[in-house]
């Protein structure tokens, strides 16, 4: 059976009995006059139908029927904009139970919602889907009276996908392996492009960098970037959300990327900081070896049956305890690492949290929230802000999860904090699957040793 047809089975048997769910593709958005951004369909609509044409809907039934709205064939509209699937071959081709012009959709849509009794569609992610939901219940409800039914429920279907998306099958983890792999080899190119250029005497630039990973992604068939490509030089490693610029890449300093290619629709997400020329500095050196300590205690709690914030809770031990060690913080200021650690001080190096799912979307849907523990609440007041926090119990890990594993260190000039570390910035980023015994890390086609990435850039 198609991977399609087989998710769209398993979420037929969800929607429980009489339910029916509507799922939009993402709609195409003007860039500027004339021209629009590049389109990329929506992730529920793509992982349930394998579909990337733009203006199409997708409706499923509990029974198992499924049917689904796409452009018509139009030979002049296909001159200028490309082909289409059309709704005659799209039965056959997506393996779907019956297939209809979209501009069909306002005719059968009530008929498709009569005598069904609860409605799925993802709640707060298409603009004006709701309103039209509406109208079609409305057209159902002028015919109750002739004896037909209306869905009495609207529920959101965010909540059966984001579970199953949060589970990765074998078809989505192979996809994931290549981008990740993809990915690293982009990193790789980078970095000796970066020590090659500055050998060379060159003057180098962000964008030379960020170039090099478009040409290796796409090079490799990828469509896109995952997300907007942070290739930060120097300074600007310590702006978390930088994105590939102008700025020099000088010898001396660091070079922080964050970037990952998207491939058949699935997310990569790494980051990698090394020397612009190839050498470490001492003091370089010395915290991006406090970060891959971190991380390294961040991979080994990451494990079927661990916590989703056990490898952020091992990742802040390790960075904490350094931050006394090296003297970025002052431990007759803030007392012992457990004192770091409640009063949340390591926050003035150390302010995100070290993971998050991955998958079709970079920051991945799926809760963070053990299901099974939903109703067991605590409080908790903030340290820093002083507000008071709703702690639920944390995702329970499974095999078959993606989260990525991403300490970091920024340290901006500030009074007290060692000269030698001003204006570092470091990240090192991995991609993990967890399996039955730990995690697969399909992200380390890139070193993260700094021998290994010395070895490299020579
Ligand atoms: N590149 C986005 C992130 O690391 O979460
Ligand atoms: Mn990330
Ligand atoms: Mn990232």
């Amino acid at each position: 059976m198609n991977i399609y047809a087989q998710r769209r089975a398993q979420l037929a048997r969800s929607l429980g009995p009489g339910g029916i769910a509507i799922i939009p593709t993402a709609p195409e958005q003007q860039r500027n006059r004339d021209s629009d951004f590049l389109f990329r369909a929506d992730s529920y609509f793509y992982y349930l139908s394998g579909f990337t044409e733009p203006n199409a809907w997708l409706v499923v039934t509990a029974e198992g029927p499924s049917t689904l709205f796409c452009a018509p064939k139009d030979l002049e509209r296909e001159i200028w904009d490309g082909f289409r699937l059309g709704p005659d071959a799209a039965p056959a081709t997506l393996a779907l139970d019956a297939a209809f012009s979209v501009a069909d959709l306002d005719t059968q849509l009530p008929r498709l919602l009569e005598n069904r009794s609860t409605v799925w569609f993802p709640f707060a992610t298409h603009k004006g889907l709701e309103t039209r939901v509406d109208g079609w219940l409305n057209k159902v409800r002028s015919r109750v009276r002739y004896g037909a039914l209306c869905p009495d429920s609207q529920r959101d279907l965010c909540s059966l996908l984001d579970e199953m998306r949060l589970f990765k099958d074998a078809t989505e983890q192979a996809t994931m392996r290549r981008a990740a792999q993809i990915s690293a080899e982009a990193h790789i190119r980078a970095m000796q492009l970066s020590a090659r250029m500055l050998r060379n005497g060159e003057e180098v630039r962000e964008y030379h960098l960020d170039a090099e990973l478009l040409h290796a992604f796409r090079r490799q068939g990828s469509q896109y970037p995952a997300y907007g490509s942070i290739v930060a030089a120097g300074a600007n490693a310590c702006v978390l959300h930088y994105r590939a610029d102008a700025a020099p890449v000088r010898s001396g300093e660091l070079v922080l990327i964050d970037a990952g290619c998207e491939l058949d629709g699935y997310a990569s997400d790494i980051t990698r900081t090394f020397p612009a020329n190839g050498k470490f500095s001492g003091p370089q050196r010395t915290l991006y070896a406090l970060v891959l300590a971190s991380q390294e205690a961040a991979v080994a709690a990451t494990r079927p049956g661990a916590r989703f914030t056990d490898p952020h809770d091992a990742t802040v031990k390790v960075l904490a305890q350094g931050m006394l060690d090296v003297g970025l913080l002052d431990k007759n200021k803030v007392g012992g690492v457990d004192d770091v650690i409640a009063n949340r001080d390591y926050f003035a190096f150390y302010m995100h949290r070290t993971g998050h799912w991955l998958g079709m979307d970079v920051h991945d849907c799926g809760s963070y929230v053990e299901p099974s523990e939903v109703g067991s609440v605590s409080q908790r007041s903030d340290p820093l802000s002083g507000e008071t926090i709703t702690n639920r119990p944390s995702r329970i890990l499974q095999p078959g999860m993606v989260l990525t594993i991403e300490p970091g260190l920024y340290v901006r000039p500030a009074p007290g904090v060692p000269e030698a570390f001003h204006n570092i910035g470091i990240r090192i980023e991995d991609d993990a699957i967890v399996t039955a015994s730990g995690c697969e890390l399909i992200s380390r086609g890139v070193p993260v040793d700094p021998d290994e990435i010395e070895a490299l850039m020579r």
